[in-house]
């Protein structure tokens, strides 16, 4: 039984199967509807979703399967004090697959250690995201034809982004990536990352200006400030409209870059841009669901 904690969990033939399937399922949907009927997924949410929750939650329901779940702490006996290994346990009882996001780093790897169930980490703390990268890079695939050789330009909160470091992580292993950082001083990508890169050779380097890098870039991602994630909301009010990316910045980028963001979206992409056929970000969400469901159905049967 294989569980989802990191996107380094699948080398990257088995990333290249699983998005062959994510893209079979795109083109032939109704051929999936009853792959998973009797099925059931919990969506086990400690944390505030609107994509990540509900596109697993259509996911299963367009395999044919059934979801129950939590998308609140508050309304989980989390709130009576259980932990996360008990409760774990309990939905091992009532569901076949688990979707877990937790405010607290490690802790879907801890409930993997315990569950009887496949467990998926949808997000844990400033950590890992690996299912949004699983999206992100079948959202690159399908639209860009390959997953090597282009520069990639990540902008924003690069320190608490835990969409960043997990896609940083799943990109090194293609050949001739270049990451540019585009972050304020304070929200620089994490030491071990660039840590990483220096140890692998991977070429990277961070600057402050936006305008300054759009014409290199293949690729955009953008991200929002997070805003959960500080200490103080005099640093979140100083540093969350760092980045607009409006159509002025857009006229610099070659014609053919993609702009990627996992959304929410606050202030960091002004709304003309999404007219830019460029902009991906609304067609990568649908990409989401795919992923997610090729993701269940590669779990289950690692699961019989
Ligand atoms: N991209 C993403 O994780 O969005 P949600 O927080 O809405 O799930």
């Amino acid at each position: 039984m294989r569980h989802l904690m990191s996107p380094l969990d699948f080398t990257t033939e088995e990333l290249e199967r699983l998005f062959d399937l994510a893209n079979d399922i795109e083109q032939n949907p109704r051929k999936y509807d009853h792959a998973c009927d009797g099925k059931i997924l919990a969506t086990c949410f400690y944390e505030p979703s609107t994509r990540t929750r509900l596109s697993f939650e259509s996911a299963m329901t367009r395999l044919g399967g059934r979801i129950i779940g939590f998308s609140d702490a508050a309304s989980s006996s989390a709130s009576k004090g259980e932990s996360v290994s008990d409760t774990i346990r309990i939905i091992s009882c009532y569901s076949d697959i688990c979707a877990m996001r937790h405010p607290k780093e490690g802790a879907p790897m801890v409930a993997a250690e315990k569950s009887g169930i496949p467990v998926i980490n949808a997000g844990d703390g400033g950590h890992q995201h690996p299912t949004q990268t699983l999206t992100d890079l079948l959202t690159i695939r399908s639209m860009k034809g390959k997953l090597d050789n282009f520069t990639i330009g990540l902008c924003g909160d690069l320190k608490f982004g835990r969409t960043v470091h997990s896609l940083i992580n799943a990109l090194v292993r293609y050949q001739n990536i270049r990451f540019i950082f585009i972050s304020p001083e304070e929200l620089k990508v994490p030491d071990y990352i660039t840590d990483m890169l220096r140890e692998k050779n991977i070429p990277y380097e961070e600057v402050i200006r936006l305008e300054d890098v759009m014409p290199h870039l293949d690729i955009l991602y953008m991200t929002r400030v997070q805003k959960e994630r500080f200490f103080n909301e005099e640093d979140y009010v100083r540093l969350k409209d760092f980045y607009i990316l409006d159509t002025v910045k857009m006229a610099l980028a070659k014609k053919d870059m993609l702009v990627l963001h996992p959304l929410p979206r606050v202030n960091e992409i002004s709304v003309e841009v999404d007219k830019d056929p460029r902009a991906a970000y609304f067609k990568q969400a649908k990409y989401g669901v795919y992923v997610r469901m090729a993701l269940i159905l590669t779990l289950l049967e690692s699961a019989q």
